[in-house]
């Protein structure tokens, strides 16, 4: 038997070995830097050119977060208000609210005819690679509050949400955890609790068969209709209505599939 292999292949199994150390540490530390850089934007909050307040605006005065973000359209500027609609309440012979605050000198200035918007400094930003849209966001069942936090709280607008590739597929591959009822779309408030399970399960039946839903509640149950669901309901989950009964009923008869392939984001 001759020796078919050189003497210095007795080593090679162990440069494998090292190589693919390298190897799998690279990659390890890679994917560190790329993909988590999770908690290191939380926080984030930039000094505006004006102290607003939307514990004020929002919180208390209860204005409709659409009154100012609209999200028409997917655009490459902020999405916030134009000064017509601060100069509404606060603008000389309007609203003349706090007319005369230093506060507001920055308004007042926008509001004269050689004046520039004021320049808000954006808080959230997505690189340009990734790609997202409010609309459909908003329009399938989703809240302001589960990707900005309690806005309607907060004097000062800070970054909430890491806003990392991790966190958007956190939320796509079960985002039964978080879908609510369109009419609930800007109340941060809002708990499930808050719903009547009569209502929930009559809007439902716009959607769905009295026996599709049972099936969510229940797998194998029936029910013919509204009181047999609410009844089923109940037995299962209790007086007061939870998440864990809306959200699966929501992605089911909604149809939700949030995608998770690489092109729906990076387009
Ligand atoms: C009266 C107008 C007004 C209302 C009502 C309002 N906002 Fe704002 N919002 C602004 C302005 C002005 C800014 C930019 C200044 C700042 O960041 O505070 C802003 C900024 C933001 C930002 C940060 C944007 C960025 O730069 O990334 C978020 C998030 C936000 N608003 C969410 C909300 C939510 C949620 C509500 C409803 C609870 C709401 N806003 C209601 C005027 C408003
Ligand atoms: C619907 C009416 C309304 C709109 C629209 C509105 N505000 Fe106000 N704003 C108020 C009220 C009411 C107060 C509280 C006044 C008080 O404390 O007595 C206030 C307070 C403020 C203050 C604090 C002033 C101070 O001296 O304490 C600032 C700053 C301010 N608003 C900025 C803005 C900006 C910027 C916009 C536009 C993005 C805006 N507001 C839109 C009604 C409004
Ligand atoms: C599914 C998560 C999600 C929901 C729900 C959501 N946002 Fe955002 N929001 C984001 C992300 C991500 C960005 C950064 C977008 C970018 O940079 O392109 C952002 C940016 C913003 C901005 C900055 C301006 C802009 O368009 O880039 C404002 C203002 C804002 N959001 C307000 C709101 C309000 C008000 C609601 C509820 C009516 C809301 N958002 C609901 C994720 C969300
Ligand atoms: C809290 C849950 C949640 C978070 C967080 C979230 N998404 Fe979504 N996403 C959804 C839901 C729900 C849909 C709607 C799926 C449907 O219509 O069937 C959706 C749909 C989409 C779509 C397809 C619709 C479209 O606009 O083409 C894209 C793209 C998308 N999301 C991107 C993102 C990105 C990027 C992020 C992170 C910056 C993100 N999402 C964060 C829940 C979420
Ligand atoms: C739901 C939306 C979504 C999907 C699906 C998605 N991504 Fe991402 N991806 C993002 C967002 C948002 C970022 C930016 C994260 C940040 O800024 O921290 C990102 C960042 C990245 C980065 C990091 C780039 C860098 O250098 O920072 C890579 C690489 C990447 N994505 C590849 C992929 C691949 C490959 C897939 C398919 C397996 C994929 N993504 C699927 C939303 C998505």
């Amino acid at each position: 038997m001759g020796n078919f292999f050189p003497r210095w292949t007795n080593w090679l199994p162990l440069k494998i070995a090292i190589a693919l150390v390298f190897v799998v540490v690279g990659v390890a530390m890679g994917v560190t830097y790329y993909f988590t850089p999770k908690y290191t934007r939380v926080g984030y909050m930039p000094t505006q050119p004006v102290p607003f307040s939307h514990k004020v605006h929002a919180g208390q005065l209860g204005l409709d977060c659409r009154f100012c973000h609209t999200f028409g359209e997917r655009s490459s500027h902020s999405n916030v208000p134009n000064n017509q609609t601060c100069a509404n309440c606060h603008g000389e012979g309007k609203g003349q609210i706090k007319i005369a605050s230093p506060k507001l000198q920055p308004v007042r200035d926008a509001a004269k005819p050689d004046g520039k918007p004021i320049q808000w400094v954006k808080v959230h930003k997505l690189p340009d690679y990734a790609y997202f849209n409010h609309s459909a966001h908003l329009n399938r069942g989703l809240s302001c509050v589960n990707c900005h936090g309690r806005v309607d709280q907060m004097d000062v607008v800070y970054q909430h949400e890491s806003q990392s590739m991790g966190w958007c597929l956190d939320c796509h591959r079960e985002p039964e955890k978080n879908l609510r009822p369109l009419t609930e779309t800007t109340n941060l408030a809002y708990t499930p609790a808050s719903l009547s399970r009569e209502s929930f399960y009559k809007d439902l039946l716009g959607k769905a068969k009295a026996d599709e839903i049972a099936e969510v509640i229940k797998p194998g149950a029936k029910a013919a209709g509204l009181p047999e669901l609410v009844k089923l309901a109940e037995e299962k989950f209790g007086k007061e209505v939870t998440q864990a009964e809306v959200g699966p009923q929501l992605k089911k008869h909604w149809q939700i599939a949030p995608p998770e392939n690489c092109t729906a984001c990076h387009r």
